[in-house]
């Protein structure tokens, strides 16, 4: 099938590259030239695993063309919108890309043809798109069909997810519009993905609060490692018990920093700024302590760092490692560990700080800190070592080498994901979350 995607960053890019995957003729389109130069290159702008390799089989078998040109997206049958819906001044969702993105495609889309939201909105945007896209274009229909990536897992994610969601209006319309995604997702569905058709204010709820039901099992978690902290139990421990119970499940019961990233934080301000719009903002009270519970853990970290160097970490040699929100993420977007590190480095810390990917992303945002090549020389003559992202080149750190670059052998885990013992056992006073 002949598909645009709409918006080249970490949604679009992943989608489009995917759709040529699964066999269909894409042109994926952008208003950076600098971004569509690179991807036509073969060359992702972002650390994704597994998004160069579809990327060059894509462009090698010529079904992927990216272009600045919008009047290209003429003649596809389904046109998916993936631009960003970054955090307004108030805490509710920008949608000026979505809506310039709609207007500009409402141009070159005919009757017969369908706009796909992938980006996520507050409520109530698809059926006010749908509206000016039914003006604009009659014949045409505006479906939503939210995407549930996670970064890292982007490729896999969007090729094999584990539901699609379909929002359509009633009628034939949306009976054509289920056949139309049917077919995009043909190889996908012969997996036996699940494939749920809701109308359209369904869809974009479904999005969003999954994003908020995932930050709200992450601040759960996060706020019985206060607990935790204060009587010396063991989070952990706790996590491990709790999520046996399958009505519960251990998944996203991680404690340490908190959630960052382009979606948890923004989706869950943007979610509670609607509420309060459509009048139902006590619904979503709770999620404003979900934010507090998240960002106080960076709070308790710097404090935490703090007190471990006597109470002034003026001059005091700090190894951070770790930046991007995640491991196998070169995104720092609301990171807490880059968070925590500039913090550090404002209140008068010698930081040295490495991440495997992220450096050049965090140099970016913070250019103060001072970035490293690699996790010995952040180590080297440290009075005290911040494991703040999880990758798996620090969990496989070993201690007793770590103690002997370190001038201190203090540790602080803030993921959780050290072998306290081994560390122990080399030496080191180690300090984890919740434990
Ligand atoms: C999130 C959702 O998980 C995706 O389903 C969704 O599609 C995506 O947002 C989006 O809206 O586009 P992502 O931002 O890639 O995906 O990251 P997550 O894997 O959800 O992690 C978010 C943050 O939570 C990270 O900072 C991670 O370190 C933290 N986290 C996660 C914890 O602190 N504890 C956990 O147990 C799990």
């Amino acid at each position: 099938m002949r598909i645009s995607v709409i918006g080249c960053g970490y949604l679009g890019a992943v989608h489009a590259a995917s759709m040529a995957k699964l066999g269909h003729e894409v042109v994926a389109v952008d208003v950076d030239p600098v971004k569509i130069e690179r991807l036509a290159a073969g060359d992702a702008p972002f650390f994704e695993p597994g998004l160069p390799e579809i990327l060059s089989e894509a462009i090698e078998s010529g079904r992927i063309r990216f272009t600045t040109d919008m009047s290209e997206v003429a003649g596809a049958r389904v046109h998916f919108v993936a631009v960003g819906t970054p955090q307004g001044p108030t805490g509710a969702a920008d949608l000026t890309y979505v809506d310039a993105a709609v207007a500009a495609l409402t141009q070159y889309v005919a009757a017969d043809e369908f706009v796909v939201g992938k980006s996520t909105v507050p409520v109530g945007t698809a059926a006010r798109l749908a509206t000016s896209l039914s003006a604009a274009v009659p014949g045409a229909t505006l479906v939503w069909n939210p995407e549930f990536l996670r970064e890292g897992f982007a490729v896999q994610d969007t090729i094999s997810p584990d539901r699609l969601v379909y929002g359509v209006p009633s009628g034939a319309a949306g009976e054509s519009a289920v056949a139309a995604l049917d077919e995009v997702y043909a190889t996908t569905l012969a997996e036996g993905t699940p494939r749920l058709v809701v109308d359209l204010a369904t869809a974009e709820l479904v999005k969003v609060s999954a994003n908020a039901f995932l930050a709200t099992k992450i601040s759960f978690i996060n706020a019985m490692a206060e607990i935790a902290e204060v009587v010396g139990a063991d989070v952990t421990a706790l996590a491990d018990a709790i999520g046996h119970d399958a009505r519960i499940g251990r998944k996203f019961l991680n404690a340490g920093l908190g959630f960052g990233g382009g979606c948890l934080p923004k989706d869950i301000r943007a979610f509670q700024a609607r509420a309060t719009e459509l009048g139902v903002g006590e619904s979503l009270a709770f999620l404003a302590d979900v934010d507090a519970i998240n960002l106080r853990r960076r709070a308790h970290v710097v404090t935490l760092a703090e007190d471990l160097l006597g109470g002034d970490v003026t001059g005091k040699h700090v190894a951070v490692l770790g930046l991007a929100f995640k491991p196998n993420s070169d995104d720092v977007r609301d990171s807490p560990s880059l968070d925590i590190t500039a913090r550090l480095h404002e209140l008068g810390a010698v930081v040295s700080a490495y991440d495997p990917e992220a450096n050049g992303t965090a140099a970016r945002i913070h250019p103060e800190v001072h970035y490293v090549d690699s996790a010995d020389e952040a180590l080297r003559g440290a009075d005290l070592v911040l494991v703040l992202t999880e990758w798996n080149e620090f969990r496989q750190l070993d201690p007793a080498v770590v103690a002997g670059l370190v001038g201190r052998p203090v540790v602080v885990d803030g993921r959780n994901c050290l072998d306290r013992d081994a560390w122990t056992a080399a030496g080191f006073t180690v300090r984890g979350m919740g434990r």
